[in-house]
């Protein structure tokens, strides 16, 4: 059940009478941030005023008359210029927990309109090891697949796995020329990861020799049109000219800071290979960049050596991955790479050349959009096909065989303008009707606030990432195991710390809004106060400790519901926050943030600590309000066990 739906339904007719806007109007309806206000308050009546020109209090006078909350309200009160502060009643609270007690799904009601979804998530570029990055596209689109599929709708997973990109020329060139066989042999993953990494040193190498020069006359230019601009603003009196120069100077130094910020890169890749004596070598594979491009597209072409190769690499690859992947306890429904489509690519060049929407610009193949300053490009003036045609096809193939009603991309934000493109060109080529939505998220940033990288200045790997928040949940568990009078045995220990740790790290990124940059900080996501996982798996924890210290066991509770007393205010207010699960589910759907079901466990949680505080579970006064109490146990308990289940995090009975 969903108290604000309820609300939103019983206003609905009434506002009608003074808006054509009644969705916008309804959203005004929100839980209130003060008990003093009621359980919500609506705050339309001030948005009504202006648009009808009538003082807000007496609209909401109006509407408050004439809206039927019997059912549903004990108490309407107007406040200040016409808030609506509206206060639950009593009996329903009772009857919906009641309800969600005896139910297995706690009372959430499946959607009224399922639709099918496809949430394309993870996709990493597969020759190279799994990095930071990775982390948040993974356990975000996981958590929102669980989150759809109990919403009720049909929610399909897909792993778009880059596996028939550049990084595939890149081994192919590497393991030709600079393979180890031993190393091979014995570790494959590894030295492919090894190739892939030596082949872009040596790309990288070049490419920053030759731009070095260029950088190095930028700065000095940047430099003297700084210099210039000072002395103007030496000699500037008037405050708009003085106001102009400053403007100009701020910008040159940003494109000064910038300037030096890729010398700085250039130069330490140059550094790199004249330290590790690697300039003969770079020497000998001058044109390496177009070689990888020559391997990349003999690949396409279908060429048979290139082609062994790539099937000998792929499973490797896909392993390694997979290790992550059950670590995570992460599946996919659906693991449809870039390869699979790359036999239609060339229809859907001619199909959008054919209806008039694709031309040819400069010898490639080019969609020209109005909002857009640059075309997208779905065929190169060498022939080969894009990163972009790729994912039309994929619309394509996902419109047909999945009759999808929405595609979810759970990519980097950088991404951005490579969606907006694709979604514009979507919709013109008749894909108009399914919801196309980048699910962006930000960067994930050191505790230093730079981009969290290895000392080297190499993306984190995810592996290592999550062996350390393992290990140190494990110091934890274990310090906290010997404070127990009954601590768990060894292998116990082991498994939560397993819990922990994996559920702090994919707490720690999805409890922030996914469209912010996120720090990384291992202590804090451990933390056992604050809005972490650990929190709340210490509060359900806490729950399983009270069925073994009362006499009475949750079966018996189950088999013998009471009704529920609220004999303390804090016995309302966790009624209410139990009884919202539903409206903060849907919440997470509005705009696909998972955050939005953190905040909420978060708050349950902290509810259900001060209750546990100030009622008396195991001596209650009577008997049927210690039943009422272990049914606010048992309740929010499964609360949070569902809740995090759907983040898929798990929960300890002992911790
Ligand atoms: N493989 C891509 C990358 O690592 C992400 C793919 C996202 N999905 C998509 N359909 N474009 O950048």
């Amino acid at each position: 059940m969903n108290a604000l739906k309820e609300l939103q339904t019983c206003f609905q007719p009434v506002l009608g009478k003074y808006t054509d806007n009644v969705d916008d109007m309804l959203n005004l309806i929100r839980p209130s941030k003060e008990a003093k206000f009621g359980d919500f308050q609506a705050n339309f009546a001030m948005p009504l005023g202006k648009s009808t020109g009538k003082p807000p209090r007496e609209i909401a006078e109006e509407i408050v008359a004439a809206v039927d909350l019997s059912g549903l309200c004990e108490h309407v009160e107007i406040a200040g210029p016409g808030f609506i502060n509206l206060t639950l009643k009593e009996q329903w609270l009772k009857s919906n927990l009641a309800h969600a007690l005896a139910d297995d799904r706690l009372g959430v009601e499946p959607v009224a309109s399922p639709r099918n979804y496809i949430v394309d998530y993870s996709s990493p570029n597969v020759a190279k090891a799994m990095h930071v990055g990775h982390i948040r596209s993974t356990v975000i689109g996981d958590a929102l697949t669980r989150i759809l599929n109990f919403m009720g709708h049909q929610a399909k997973s897909d792993n778009h796995i880059g596996d028939w990109g550049t990084q595939f020329g890149m081994i192919i060139y590497g393991y030709r020329n600079f393979r180890v066989e031993a190393d091979f042999d014995k570790d494959p993953i590894g030295e492919l990861s090894r190739l892939y990494r030596f082949v872009r040193l040596l790309i990288d190498f070049h490419k920053s020799t030759g731009k070095l020069p260029e950088l190095q006359t930028q700065l000095k230019q940047l430099q003297a049109e700084l210099a210039d601009q000072k002395q103007q603003q030496s000699i500037a009196e008037e405050k708009s000219a003085i106001k102009k120069i400053k403007k100009e100077i701020s910008q040159t130094n940003k494109r000064i800071a910038e300037c030096q910020q890729q010398i700085a890169k250039a130069t330490g890749i140059v550094e790199q290979v004249n330290a590790d004596s690697l300039v003969e070598t770079a020497d000998a594979h001058k044109d390496i960049a177009t070689a990888v491009l020559l391997e990349t597209a003999k690949l396409h072409e279908g060429n048979a050596e290139n082609r062994e190769l790539w099937e000998k690499f792929l499973p490797i690859c896909k392993q390694d991955m997979q290790t992550i992947y059950d670590r995570l306890d992460v599946s996919f429904d659906m693991e449809l790479g870039e390869s699979y489509y790359h036999q239609q690519l060339g229809d859907v060049v001619n199909d959008l050349e054919a209806k008039g929407f694709a031309r040819i610009s400069d010898g490639a193949m080019c969609v020209f959009l109005e909002d857009f300053e640059t075309p997208m490009i779905v065929r190169k003036q060498d022939g080969a096909f894009l990163y972009s045609t790729t994912d039309l096809a994929t619309i394509k193939y996902r419109m047909e065989n999945f009759a999808a009603d929405a595609c979810l991309y759970v990519v980097d934000h950088r991404q951005h303008e490579h969606f907006e493109k694709l979604f514009a060109v979507a919709s013109m080529w008749g894909y108009d009707q399914a919801e196309l939505k980048h699910v962006s998220f930000g960067t994930v940033m050191g505790k230093d606030g730079k981009p969290f990288q290895t000392r080297s200045g190499d993306t984190v790997g995810l592996a290592g990432l999550l062996d350390e928040a393992e290990r140190r949940a494990l110091v934890i568990a274990k310090e906290v195991n010997e404070t127990l009078s009954h601590p768990v045995d060894e292998s116990q220990l082991k498994e939560n710390a397993l819990v922990v740790g994996i559920g702090s790290l994919k707490y720690a990124d999805l409890s922030q809004n996914r469209s912010s940059d996120y720090t990384f900080d291992y202590d804090k996501m451990l933390a056992l106060k604050g809005n972490t996982a650990t929190y709340l798996q210490y509060g359900y924890a806490r729950v399983q400790g009270i069925w073994r210290k009362v006499d009475t066991d949750i079966d018996s509770v189950r088999a013998n519901p009471v009704e529920f007393a609220f004999a303390t205010g804090i016995e309302r207010s966790l009624a209410v926050q139990l009884l919202r699960f539903e409206e903060a589910l849907s919440d997470v759907l509005i705009e696909y943030k998972p955050n939005l079901l953190c905040n909420y466990l978060f708050d349950l949680c902290q509810i259900f600590f001060r209750f546990f505080d100030q009622c008396n579970v195991k001596n209650a006064e009577t008997e049927s309000l210690k039943f009422s109490r272990l049914q606010f146990c048992d309740l929010t308990a499964r609360t949070l066990k569902t809740g995090l289940g759907l983040l898929n995090i798990g929960v300890l009975d002992k911790m």
